[in-house]
């Protein structure tokens, strides 16, 4: 940057330089007849312009490049930075706004430090530069010059309070639109299945228009400013010659010196035409700006424990003492205690809304209770190093969700070092060798976004898998095997109790099946634990879990016969 504002210095100098040279073509040449004095003058003149290519040449490359690697650094941070911001940033926040940020705000920085920066550094040097050359050839010029000045500035305050808040909104907008466009595309399969494109395309048109009709407004602003800076900057020129014809006609200041002042004129209308331009691009980038520094000021209130602690072997061995969480207002779970020692399994089942997916969010610390202390071997998961943490347990969420790469990728997505056998057990444990050889290039089959072209099961299957390659001393399976058949279902249960033995396991389901064999089952109603026990215990209570059963048992027995069941 510096070496560019160097290059731009010598630019500068160069067109300071220039005018001087014509004066003197004009008062030691023309007027003062030094024939002699004119080729050296015009090899001089040549030689600047060489040097005023040469220098444009390397400023541009210099100034691109600067703004190339600032924005690559932007880019970069702001993208890690995404990865550091909690569930609850993303709950909050469309992908289409934060996709919008990610280029088109970072676009308009990077506009800025190609062009812009140097834009108002050069102009305002010209400016000054300008006035006082003009002001070594006639002071009364330079006040007049100087006069202006003020006029133009009140002018461009109005200007500039009337087109960043413009500017403010269009970015917005531009926001909002891209979070539009993109929410409709990855719903578009739902989109057409009901039939809602014209619907849809509506609602698109709304946000378009809103930002034609804001694009609109800023040309007009901008239209309603500029013949006043245009006239501004036009008038310059005439009043000059006005005065400075007057001063040489009654030889106060030479013809040739008449010839300098026009010769840095423009050097100060310039600057005036452009000043519009250079606050417009200001104000967008000062919008820009603003809005990615609010992502990156934004921090995760998950924070790492300064002093973390770490078990001296960690077994899983869960407690939740006293837990109370909310997602806002609303408690959604209420004084929760579980004790699940190592290498146990609890089951968690309820109502869809009941809080099964709350309680082990708590546990990878996606989200942290308000009261209550969720710990792992003694040590409350707050005070653990974040990703130590995560790296024992092994998630298999409710929503599976794929990577376009290929499945072997996916499978070995949380240990990227696993072998192929690796690989390949984990898969024969989740059931989903079959359909993986099924497949023309097995492993190396690429998945679409988020595994479109596998079915649901499939892609269950396939994120089950990635879970065991990771070898985690706490699995969690929230609902996943709910795309599964029974049979299946069945098998990745038997396939599982090999393998975990020793691990401690969440399972959450509707399915009596699944957690029939949990060491400890437990019942979740509208945040709190309603029922405990093994299925024995909870058979006998005739509860909830007892109604559960009856419910998904009622056909089974009428097509047996049976007069008991359990
Ligand atoms: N990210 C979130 N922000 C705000 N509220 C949430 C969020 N996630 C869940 N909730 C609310 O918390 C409550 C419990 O949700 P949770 O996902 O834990 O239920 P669940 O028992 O897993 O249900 P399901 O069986 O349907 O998966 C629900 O009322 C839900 O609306
Ligand atoms: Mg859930």
């Amino acid at each position: 940057m510096f070496t560019g504002l160097a290059v731009t210095l010598l630019l500068m100098t160069i067109r300071m330089v220039s005018p001087q040279i014509t004066g003197m073509v004009v008062d030691d040449v023309i007027m003062g007849g030094e024939l002699d004095l004119l080729p050296k003058l015009l090899i001089l003149m040549a030689a600047l312009t060489v040097g005023s290519g040469a220098s444009i040449y390397l400023r541009g490359l210099i100034f691109e490049k600067v703004s190339m690697e600032m924005v690559y650094n932007i880019r970069t941070r702001l993208f890690e930075h995404l990865h550091e911001l909690p569930f609850r940033f993303y709950d909050n926040h469309r992908i289409g706004e934060i996709m919008s940020r990610m280029t088109g705000d970072i676009e308009a920085i990077r506009n800025f430090i190609s062009s812009g920066i140097v834009t108002i550094i050069e102009q305002s040097l010209y400016y000054i530069g300008a006035m006082i050359m003009i002001c070594t050839i006639s002071p009364l010029l330079a006040v007049i010059l100087l006069l202006i000045t003020p006029v133009l500035a009140v002018v461009c305050y109005k200007y500039n309070r009337a087109i960043r808040p413009r500017f403010d909104r269009i970015r917005d907008q531009g926001a909002v639109l891209n979070a539009r466009a993109q929410e409709n595309i990855s719903g578009i399969r739902v989109v057409k299945a009901y039939a809602r494109e014209d619907y849809e395309k509506e609602r698109f048109a709304r946000e378009n228009n809103k930002h034609r009709d804001f694009g609109i407004d800023i040309s007009n602003t901008v239209a309603k400013f500029h013949p006043i800076i245009e006239f501004i900057a036009s008038i310059i020129p005439a009043v000059m010659l006005l005065v400075g014809g007057l001063l040489a006609v009654q030889g106060i200041i030479t013809p040739g010196e008449v010839v300098k002042v026009f010769g840095y004129l423009w050097m100060i209308s310039d600057p005036m035409r452009m000043v519009a331009n250079i606050l417009n691009m200001i104000s967008q980038t000062a919008s820009s700006g603003e809005r990615l520094f609010y992502y990156t000021d934004i921090g995760s209130e998950i924070k790492e424990d300064p002093n973390p602690q770490y078990p001296k072997e960690f077994t899983g061995h869960v407690r939740f003492d006293h837990v109370n969480f909310s997602y806002g207002d609303e408690p959604v779970l209420t004084d929760i205690n579980i004790d699940v020692p190592a290498g146990h399994t609890l089951a968690i089942m309820g109502a869809t809304g009941s809080g099964k997916t709350s309680v082990v969010n708590l546990l990878g610390r996606f989200y942290e209770c308000q009261s209550g202390v969720v710990s792992i071997d003694g040590i409350d998961v707050k005070k653990y190093p974040m990703k130590a943490l995560r790296r024992n347990l092994g998630y298999v969420m409710q929503e599976t969700f794929l990577f376009s790469d290929t499945l072997r990728d996916n499978i070995a997505f949380g240990r990227p070092d696993a072998s192929q056998e690796a690989i390949e057990q984990a898969a024969d444990i989740a059931q989903a060798t079959e359909y993986i050889s099924g497949m023309d290039l097995g492993y190396d089959t690429i998945v679409g976004e988020r595994g479109m072209g596998l079915s649901g099961g499939q892609k269950q299957r396939a994120a089950i898998a990635r879970a065991i390659v990771l070898d985690p001393k706490i699995l969690i399976l929230d609902d996943a095997t709910s795309a599964v058949d029974l049979e299946t279902e069945s098998a990745i249960q038997q396939g599982l109790k090999k393998v975990l033995k020793g691990r401690t396991t969440f399972i959450i389901s509707h399915r009596i099946s699944a957690v029939k064999d949990a060491d400890e089952i437990i019942v979740l109603d509208a945040g709190r634990i309603a029922e405990r026990g093994t299925h024995e215990t909870l058979m006998k209570e005739k509860g909830l879990y007892y109604g559960i059963f009856m419910d998904q048992y009622r056909d089974y027995q009428s097509v047996l016969g049976a007069k008991e069941v359990g």
